[in-house]
């Protein structure tokens, strides 16, 4: 397994729109494993596979933050088919290190997932993990958590961001 360099707000990269993964091979199995392992060692909820060059909907989620290997989660072609209810809550992200913000998502979301053989399946997360099926299906459509801000926050939030990361 090996840590993947992620990309940071601003790569026109991120902003690109995804396609749809075909058949699953081991060289995707190897991604995966690297994806998780790379959103681990950066204490991240979920990884995307466009924040590491791959623009294809693939994204890696895991709510224990590596504590429990039964809660990994491989969102294949997800699509969300159902919200319910409002959290209002703080929201990072590995593309945008240093910057959590408090963001409204859907307090319940539904979606539709691919499984690595083939099958579809209907899978419903609340709370935290309603929030990462959000925020990582918005990778896959080339969107990041900044985007909802209006321009005047999206900025300050860009300047606090380039700051910290100069250092
Ligand atoms: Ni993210």
């Amino acid at each position: 397994m090996a840590v993947l360099p992620v990309l940071t707000w601003g790569d026109p990269r991120l902003k690109k729109n995804s396609e749809d993964v075909g058949d699953w091979t081991p060289e995707l199995e190897q991604l995966v494993a690297d994806m998780f392992e790379t959103a681990l060692d950066e204490e991240g909820v979920g990884l995307a596979a466009p924040q590491i060059g791959r623009n294809i909907n693939l994204a890696v989620i895991d709510c224990s933050c590596g504590e429990d290997p039964a809660q990994r989660l491989v969102l294949i072609n997800p699509e969300i088919t159902r919200e319910e209810g409002s959290q209002v809550g703080p929201e990072g992200c590995l593309s945008i290190p240093g910057i959590r913000e408090v963001l409204e998502r859907p307090q319940k979301v539904t979606i539709r997932n691919r499984a690595q053989d083939g099958s579809w399946h209907e899978l419903t997360g609340e709370d935290l993990m309603a929030r990462a099926f959000c925020h990582e299906i918005d990778h896959l459509r080339g969107r990041l958590f900044v985007e909802y801000f209006g321009p005047v926050k999206r900025q300050f939030l860009q300047k606090k961001y380039l700051k910290q990361a100069r250092g």
